[in-house]
């Protein structure tokens, strides 16, 4: 992410996709959670801004 950052790009146009372990994919397990943050549910795509907020579980 730094490289995009350093060419100019806002952290709101970079996008990426997150992964994580699913069970039912419809926000209801909290099995994908990060923080209070589904990637099932909100996901699996997001901005560099979103996923900086998020808390450093790992
Ligand atoms: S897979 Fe169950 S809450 Fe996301």
């Amino acid at each position: 992410m730094p490289v995009l950052t350093n060419l100019g790009f806002k952290d709101e146009d970079v996008y990426t996709t997150l992964e994580n372990r699913m069970k039912c994919g419809l926000g209801k397990c909290g099995r994908c959670n990060i923080g209070n943050v589904y990637v099932c549910k909100d996901g699996p795509v997001f901005t560099y801004a979103q996923i900086k907020k998020l808390p450093q579980e790992f």
